[in-house]
């Protein structure tokens, strides 16, 4: 029996007989882990792309080639997007040592060549796995073969590993991760590791200190607005967002909450919803995972994901993931710290009908007579020793960007 389901069994024992819990008994018999140290990568928020949300199984050698190039000739590159990761479907079986092979007709020149492709244009490159012995898509996992990974992984030039929690439902979560983070340490290349366990078990309260990077706080993204809110069985945007409330004190440099990757620019939603969708993603800290098509993008999708402004919230060195700090029905103010004293404000629009909203000071923890100069991070609109607040007019299922600063003497 494991330790944790012993001292579950034992205090309900307790509390059936009216028993007061001894403090330093419950000590003496919790299980131990031990803090792993940072592993010094993600100071900020991981920027990259990933094939699942536009690909799913659908990819190959020459699709991840041609989004590696495109991230440069897109200016993706430019504006500090770094990573190109390959999500679930590139591996098909085990060779008779245990070996993890990549799919041989899909990835004929193999994973090292492609990790070095990559590598010549200037990313990184990451790859994926599972913490069970299948993945979501049933190709093999890791369990039991993590150490055999790992040094697979690193003697590819594998930069990041997103590790999933498919066929792991047997498993301790805590400890099915902390054994991967170790293996990934025990390879001796610095690896991002990226635990995609969708928030099942809190892993805000435990995978920074098993070594995680980043860690999804919810299931799925889907490519909309809003589902789940409305009783469909998907998560959209706005659904992502209300399971971030309250989980900013968990996110720092080098240990980020993940509210998933991006959908901006794959189709389901206006460009009002895509710049919404990226401000918010900016304001949590998010990692930034581009999944469209880096290739065929069009001008005012690449202006989003490119918005060096708002990139700049994302990154920003201080590493405080905003917080929500107003709500009244479909209106929300969220608001992030940012360092040399600024701060960063979204005002969404969650509704389907055009509404103000009003910034007021106070909503910034500032008082009512301080002069503030903002700066709209989408249209660029500048203004001046402002005091009290300010008032905006929001479309229907928008959001409006500002980079707040006090006003210069
Ligand atoms: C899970 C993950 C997704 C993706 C798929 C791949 O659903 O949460 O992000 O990696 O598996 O099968």
């Amino acid at each position: 029996m494991r330790a944790s389901i012993g001292i579950a069994i034992w205090l309900a024992g307790l509390l059936l007989a009216g028993t007061a819990i001894p403090a330093m008994a419950l000590a003496a018999t919790e299980q131990v882990f031990v803090a792993r140290a940072g592993n010094g990568l993600a100071q900020t928020p991981p920027m990259g792309w990933n094939s699942w949300n536009k690909y799913g199984c659908e990819i190959n050698e020459q699709l991840i080639r041609g989004q590696a190039d495109a991230m440069l000739a897109s200016g993706m590159a430019q504006a500090g997007y770094r990573y190109i990761v390959i999500d679930d479907c590139w591996q098909v079986s085990r060779d008779a040592a245990g070996g993890i092979l990549a799919d041989p007709i899909r990835f004929p020149s193999g994973i090292a060549a492609l990790a070095d492709y990559v590598h010549g244009r200037g990313l990184l490159f990451g790859i994926y796995s599972d913490a069970g012995n299948l993945t979501c898509q049933e190709r093999p996992g890791s369990r039991g073969h993590e150490y055999q990974d790992a040094a697979q992984y690193a003697a590819w030039g594998v930069d990041y590993l997103k590790y999933d929690w498919c066929h792991a439902e047997s498993l301790e979560a805590r400890a099915a991760y902390e054994t991967m983070s170790d293996a990934l340490r025990a390879s001796g290349r610095p690896i991002v590791f990226s635990i995609c366990e969708w928030g099942t078990h809190q892993p805000w309260l435990w995978a920074a200190s098993v070594g995680g990077n980043l860690w999804r706080t919810t299931p799925d993204i889907s490519d909309g607005w809003v589902g789940k809110a409305r009783n469909i069985d998907w998560f959209g945007v706005l659904d992502i967002l209300d399971l971030q409330v309250g989980l900013e004190s968990f996110a720092g440099p080098g240990h980020w909450n993940d509210p998933d990757m991006l959908e901006v620019g794959n189709g389901g939603m206006s460009l009002e919803q895509y710049r919404a969708h990226f401000s918010l993603w900016a304001i949590l800290a998010a990692p930034l995972m581009a999944g469209n098509d880096l290739s065929a993008m069009n001008s005012e999708i690449a202006r989003i994901l490119t918005n060096r402004d708002v990139i700049a919230v994302d990154q920003d060195p201080l590493g405080v993931q905003g917080r929500r700090a107003f709500k009244d029905g479909d209106a929300e103010i969220w608001v992030k710290p940012l360092a040399n004293g600024a701060q960063a404000v979204v005002l969404l629009n969650r509704g389907e009908s055009a509404r103000s909203i009003r910034l007021s000071w106070q909503t910034l923890r500032l008082p009512p007579y301080e002069r503030l100069d903002t700066l709209d991070l989408w249209t660029g609109k500048r203004v001046h020793g402002v005091t009290g607040g300010l008032d905006f007019e929001l479309a229907p299922a928008a959001a409006v960007m500002l980079r707040v600063t006090p006003t210069p003497p």
